[in-house]
């Protein structure tokens, strides 16, 4: 062994003192706790759709005239397809409710306040790419609910004031859903996003090696007893054993669940029920509750201030005296959006 770490270090002089220090950041106690480390599950998700998605690529075909049968030749033909389409299915609800988990317990701990707004604001440029990849991952299958599903998000993102249209058209690739349109979601899907979104998680993950994680104050804790253990191997443990538990929930999910094809889109028709992914239904509800230009403004409104919260939980702090009023705040946004949700998933219109 010793001969081998010689023969590495001769070729790569990195001192083994540096490496561990690089490598053995102290992780504070409370991040024993899996909700509390919930950053690492999406993490790893996002490397199994990283995976899974490579070898799905290697039967999908983007154009509009064989998309949709080459999803159907993955589910019925390839060898473990229907086990690949349901894994990387599973895993992009997995990972998009473990991002939205996470974004809570950071919300709800205050760890985006000072120093950690600028990664707060990373964090919500996560959110979006997630988004946007569960958005167009299911546009791909060109189903009828997928196709119109695409149709109607197009159709909102036209209503944008000023740019709106511009987008539309970068999106569809013309005015209207066309020959254009899958190649876009396909690249968008497989390229644009997930090289954004690694690129993202390294600024995200050295910011908060630069800045540790934020301490917290339990109650009955003494201050200066508070511990820290290593990084190195004690919390890589800990996400290699939530990773093991991810892997088999994705394979109990996957087999139990197995993944369908639905009809195929035909532009023509116009399904009586037009319903996105289940992480857009609050969004979807909130567009059908206030139409046009104001649904759409106050929408851009309410991502904007998620972005900028940091800066106006800080101006409230300082300000006026309820400097706790983000938890009232956090409690009903989160009571507001599952009842949004809840309400379009059990409707028809
Ligand atoms: C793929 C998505 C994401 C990954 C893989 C990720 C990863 C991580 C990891 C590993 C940590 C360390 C502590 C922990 O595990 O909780 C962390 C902390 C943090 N994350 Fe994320 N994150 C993601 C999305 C987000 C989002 C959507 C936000 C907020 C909008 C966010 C904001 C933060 C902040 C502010 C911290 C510092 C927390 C502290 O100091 O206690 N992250 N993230």
């Amino acid at each position: 062994m010793t001969t081998i770490v010689a023969w590495i270090q001769e070729r790569l002089p990195v001192p083994a003192g540096a490496l561990r220090e690089l490598t053995n950041e102290p992780v504070p106690n409370h991040l024993k706790k899996w909700w509390f480390a919930l950053g690492g599950t999406p993490a790893y998700l996002f490397v199994v759709q990283i995976v899974t998605g490579i070898l799905l690529a290697v039967y999908y075909e983007s154009s509009t005239s064989s998309a949709y049968d080459s999803v159907r030749a993955i589910t019925q033909n390839v060898s473990f397809g229907w086990f690949l389409r349901g894994l990387h299915k599973w895993g992009a609800t997995l990972m998009i409710a473990a991002v939205i988990l996470h974004q809570m317990r950071v919300y709800f701990t205050g760890a985006y306040r000072k120093p950690r707004e600028i990664n707060w604001m990373v964090g919500m440029t996560i959110l979006i790419c997630t988004l946007m990849l569960g958005f167009t991952g299911y546009s791909l299958v060109y189903e009828q609910l997928s196709y119109w599903g695409a149709t109607v998000a197009a159709n909102i993102t036209g209503s944008v004031p000023v740019v709106g249209d511009f987008l539309r058209t970068m999106l569809l690739g013309a005015d209207t859903y066309s020959r254009q349109t899958l190649p876009r979601f396909f690249i968008l899907h497989a390229a644009v996003l997930p090289v954004a979104l690694i690129l993202l998680l390294v600024i995200h993950i050295g910011i908060i090696r630069l800045q540790g994680v934020t301490e917290l104050q339990f109650e009955g804790e003494d201050k200066a007893e508070r511990k820290h253990f290593n990084f190195f191997p004690d919390h890589l443990y800990t996400e290699l054993m939530v990773g093991l538990t991810l892997m088999i929930v994705l394979s109990v999910l996957a087999t139990v669940y197995p993944v369908t094809v639905g009809p195929r889109a035909n532009p023509l028709v116009t399904p009586e029920v037009i319903k996105p992914e289940w992480f857009f239904y609050v969004t979807f509800r909130w567009l059908k509750l206030f139409s046009g230009t104001f649904a759409v403004l106050s929408t851009g409104l309410i991502v904007f201030t998620m972005y900028c919260w940091p800066f106006i939980d800080d101006w409230i702090r300082r300000k006026t005296r309820y400097t706790e009023a983000s938890v009232w705040i956090g409690i009903v946004a989160v009571l507001s959006i599952i009842g949004l949700t809840m309400w379009e998933a059990l409707v028809t219109h």
